[in-house]
């Protein structure tokens, strides 16, 4: 089965998704981006909605805390149906810990327990800021490699990271580790304001596991032509 490129749904309102939704068959399953943005309007409620219209879903919370409250939280989220959920690496492998066997504890009996990943760095953060603010002092690269393996250790399927760091991340962790790479602009368009960016070809090539695409598919003029070349390029069609 070819893979589908992730579209994130960067939209404030459920409304908005269903006038973006239009633009697709009924039929077109999608894998789909919920964000805090469209989570803390809608709710859980967007999310049983999307999977009842039969798409898949990656919601994007990043989750925080001390690990009992990050392991209830899980044990939600995993009854929502979510596919691919996320923490920060920053948490602490015994808070990564806690998420997967909340999603473990929250999965029904036979059910796949959701894909849990972790953020290293985020990518708006510069190694001065990260020395500085965050009191680390290697380099960023050394920063995010670790987090990696940290996540690795606390059992978790991957990290959210740039196409560009895959090939270090599967070095420092596992060939089958998950990496999930937003930061994708098929040749041609609008970089926006994402700076280092990777086209479909590349970054499968490079290794991503997924794709996150964004503007270039919601802002398009036709979003479904958009999609379908972004998933023909991402599946090697191209
Ligand atoms: O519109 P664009 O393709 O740039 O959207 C990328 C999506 O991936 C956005 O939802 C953005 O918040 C998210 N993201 C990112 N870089 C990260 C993590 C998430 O661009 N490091």
């Amino acid at each position: 089965m070819s893979q589908r490129p992730i579209i994130a749904l960067d939209f404030p309102s459920k409304a908005e998704v269903e006038a973006f939704l239009d633009n697709f068959p009924k039929e077109e399953s999608l894998f789909v981006k919920i964000g805090m943005e469209l989570f803390y309007q809608e709710g859980p409620e967007i999310v049983r909605w999307l999977k009842g219209l039969g798409h898949s879903v990656f919601l994007d919370l990043k989750l925080h805390d001390i690990p009992n409250t990050v392991e209830k939280s899980m044990i939600g989220l995993a009854k929502l149906g979510v596919d691919i959920t996320n923490v920060h690496a920053a948490g602490g492998v015994k808070m990564m810990e806690a998420a997967k066997a909340g999603l473990k504890k929250g999965t029904k009996a036979g059910a796949k327990v959701p894909i849990l990943i972790a953020v290293t760095q985020l990518t708006s953060t510069s190694e001065k800021e990260m020395q500085e603010d965050q009191l680390i002092e290697v380099p960023l690269k050394d920063s995010v490699l670790h987090y990696a393996k940290c996540t690795e250790k606390a059992g978790l399927d991957g990290v959210v990271c740039s196409a560009l760091e895959a090939q270090d991340i599967h070095q420092a962790t596992s060939e089958t580790f998950v990496c999930l790479t937003p930061g994708i602009r098929p040749s041609g368009s609008e970089v926006g304001d994402q700076q280092r960016v990777v086209t479909p070809i590349a970054a499968k090539k490079i290794g991503s596991t997924y794709i996150v695409v964004g503007r270039p598919i919601t802002q398009a003029e036709n979003p479904y032509e958009a999609y379908q070349s972004i998933k023909n390029e991402w599946n090697g069609a191209r």
